[in-house]
Parts: structure tokens; sequence; C-alpha cells
């Protein structure tokens, strides 16, 4: 049963499989998923599509027609946290949705019938990504190059682990942003789909773990140079997260399954 690396970004795809050996592609769904190894493990590699329909929809083959035995987010994120700089990197620890609102049915943000709004990410998958993620950050300018550290102002890049918001919305205003901040002020960053895939991976009791690269403030410059950082900095970035967590840990060894 393979860990499903899900994602969000085609360019981070491709680079991502540049690692896996013997990766051969399945069409489901209009998607590709590609099946191959890395460091020996058994991984499932695919786009997640934009937004939280195509990300669940996805999540959903992955468990059921695959079976995978975890799932992996990786892709980028806008910065909401004081401290959350462009070029950092969250490693979620919980997933909400900050576009449900089904009040006054019941509370604002939770699922109606689960009784909850946050779904946790595994303790033990999100552990060892974040150690990979730390290893990974000591070396940046190896990884990506004296020019993008440079570039993208990197040399003070941190780690972080917290709670990421996810929405069918691209934030990019200052008073989009605020509002976020002050609705929901444990948030660190907000993307788009992995609320929608915590909620699918509860559904199956699947581990999940997220890994965020903040590629703007979620204000009004959010749109500025998205494209030249996913390539420089987000896709090699997560692309050697995640061969240094392979690498570091025995197959088999990531998940209870
Ligand atoms: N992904 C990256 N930046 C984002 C933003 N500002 N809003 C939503 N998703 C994002």
């Amino acid at each position: 049963m393979p860990i499903a690396l899900i994602s969000a970004l085609r360019h981070e795809l491709h680079t991502a499989l540049a690692c896996i050996e013997g990766a051969r592609c399945q069409r489901i769904a209009g998607r590709e998923f590609w099946q191959g190894r890395w460091h020996g493990h058994e991984v499932l590699a695919m786009l997640c599509g934009v937004g939280k329909v195509a990300a669940a929809t996805t999540a959903a083959v992955l468990a059921d027609r695959f079976q995978a035995r975890a799932l992996l987010l990786t892709g980028v994120a806008g910065g909401l946290a004081a401290g959350v700089r462009v070029g950092d990197a969250v490693v979620a620890r919980a997933f909400l949705q900050h576009d449900l609102d089904a009040s006054p049915l019941f509370p604002r943000y939770e699922v109606p019938f689960y009784g909850r709004a946050m779904f946790e990410t595994d303790p033990r998958l999100s552990a060892a990504l974040e150690a990979a993620l730390a290893r990974v950050l000591g070396r940046l300018p190896q990884v990506l190059g004296a020019q993008a550290v440079a570039e993208f102002g990197l040399t003070a890049a941190r780690a972080h682990g917290g709670l990421i918001i996810s929405g069918d919305r691209f934030i990019a205003t200052r008073a989009a942003s605020d509002a976020l901040r002050q609705a929901l002020p444990d948030a660190l960053a907000v993307e788009m789909e992995g609320a929608a895939i915590a909620q699918v991976c509860h559904d199956w009791g699947l581990p999940l773990a997220g890994l965020r690269t903040i590629s703007d403030r979620a204000d009004d410059q959010a749109h500025a140079d998205f494209d030249r950082f996913v390539c420089a900095v987000a896709s090699p970035y997560a692309a050697a997260v995640l061969d240094e967590l392979f690498r570091a840990a025995p197959p088999g060894s990531l998940t209870n399954s």
C-alpha cells in the first residue's frame, strides 16, 4: 500500500517525479496517478487540482481505489500569522474550512454532523515531516541555490507547526486576510485544499500530513511572482523535504499500518 503524495502544483509534481524510480502512470477521473518508489518507499504521486472539491475527489480516489496507507500534501500557502513570512514553511497540525458556515443550524466552521471544525493531522507522520524540514532548512542555500535565497530573501526562513485554513478563494487583499486573522487568530496560513483532504482522511481513517511553503502574505501583492516562486522555491523545497523524509525512514516505518 503506497504513501500518496498530493501536490497542489504541476511544477511541484514534476520535480517530485524526477526523484521517483520506475514511475508509471494511470489515468482516473481526468487525473494522472504516478506510482513508483522513493528511497525504497512505495509512493503514489498526483496533482490534487485547485479548490476543495477537486482535492476531496482526488483524496477519495487515493483512499478507495489505491488504498493509500497515508496522504502527504505539499504546496504553497499565504502567510496569515505575524511571524509567518514568504519562504517560511508550515507543517499542518490541523486544518479547518474558513468558508464553511451552516450557522445558525451549526456553529460557524463546524462541518455539519461531524461535531467538529478542526481535523487534526497524524502526529507521527507530521513529526517526521517537521524533522525532515528542519534538516533541509539547515542547508537551504544548497537546496535552492544562492540566487533564489537572495532573490526571495530566504536567509532567515523558518519552520512553523500549527493550524492551516482552507477555502475556495485565493486571498489577495489585505482586507480579506485581516478578516481571516480576526476571525481565526490561531491560523498560521491559508490555502485552498488541505481541509477538504483532511475531512476525507477522517472518513477513511487515514493518516495525513501537510507541508506548505509560504509564497505570499495573502495581501494585495499576493499574485506577484507566484509562478517564479513556485519554480525557484516551492518545488525544489518540497522535493528536498520529501527526499529527506524518505531517506531517513526505513520503508514501512512512517505509519502504523
Ligand atoms: N495559496 C498560496 N497563496 C494563497 C492565498 N493567498 N490564498 C489562498 N491560497 C493560497
